[in-house]
């Protein structure tokens, strides 16, 4: 099983001060030279963390695979067929939303996810569609044409309630093996952590996981103690 790192928050940091640093670039060479499969980054229609610069640039300098979040908007659409990164995965996308609230759902939006498969398939981009567990979407995203299903591991992490677990763990496994039997790669992600991640990387049936938050969070707390080194040493310098 292969990790995506996704950088988004290292640019959400960058933002809060409309600054040049953290760089999510910097941060993606970092992620890759650790051994990630590859960069994720969601490019938002309010740019509110990666920024078309971060997409244009991380498109030439990534070595493993570029995948690029966007809603099935025509701006993304056109933005996706210029900068051609080797995978974009479809997500919903909400005014307001601190994060993607649930999968997207194929059944009600199935025309504007139909073309914006077609879209991007005919510019030779793999396309995943990121869902909810649930094998009638599994069979929707089939139906229009996916190569991959990205499965909202969401509730899993966020709910607290251990039977609830089991049964959310469940609905991921039973949808990656419906993924697979239909001739699909099943990716996973959202709301994993260092705490939970365990039984999601025990399920044969997904070969990738595209993780965020966690690990940007992580970085921040390993690198403290050393770059406040940095700055004493600096200090007592002059
Ligand atoms: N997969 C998708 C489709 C997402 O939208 C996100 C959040 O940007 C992630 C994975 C990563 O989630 P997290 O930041 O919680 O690890």
């Amino acid at each position: 099983m292969r990790l995506s790192v996704n950088v988004d928050h290292v640019a959400t940091i960058r933002q809060a001060r409309m600054a040049s640093e953290p760089d999510p670039v910097w941060a993606a060479v970092e992620a890759e030279l650790a051994g990630a499969c590859g960069i994720t980054i969601h490019l938002r229609g309010d740019r509110r963390h990666i920024q078309d610069r971060d997409l244009r640039l991380m498109k030439e300098t990534v070595a493993g695979v570029l995948n690029l979040e966007m809603s099935t908007s025509d701006e993304m659409l056109d933005i996706a067929r210029d900068v051609h990164p080797q995978m974009c995965t479809l997500v919903p996308e909400g005014d307001g939303e601190l994060t993607t609230q649930g999968g997207l759902d194929i059944i009600s939006e199935e025309e504007s996810v139909r073309k914006a498969v077609a879209t991007l398939k005919e510019s030779g981009i793999t396309v995943s569609i990121f869902i909810d567990p649930d094998v009638v979407q599994v069979g929707r995203a089939k139906a229009v044409g996916a190569d991959i299903v990205e499965l909202h591991t969401g509730i899993y992490a966020e709910t607290g309630d251990p039977v609830r677990i089991e049964r959310e763990l469940e609905k991921v496994r039973v949808a990656a093996i419906a993924a697979q039997e239909m001739g699909m790669r099943a990716h996973g992600g959202h709301g994993l952590t260092y705490l939970n991640i365990a039984p999601i990387a025990a399920i044969e049936e997904i070969d990738e996981l595209s993780i965020g938050h966690s690990v940007v969070s992580r970085a921040v707390l390993v690198g403290m103690g050393e770059a406040t080194a940095e700055m004493i040493s600096l200090i007592e310098t002059a």
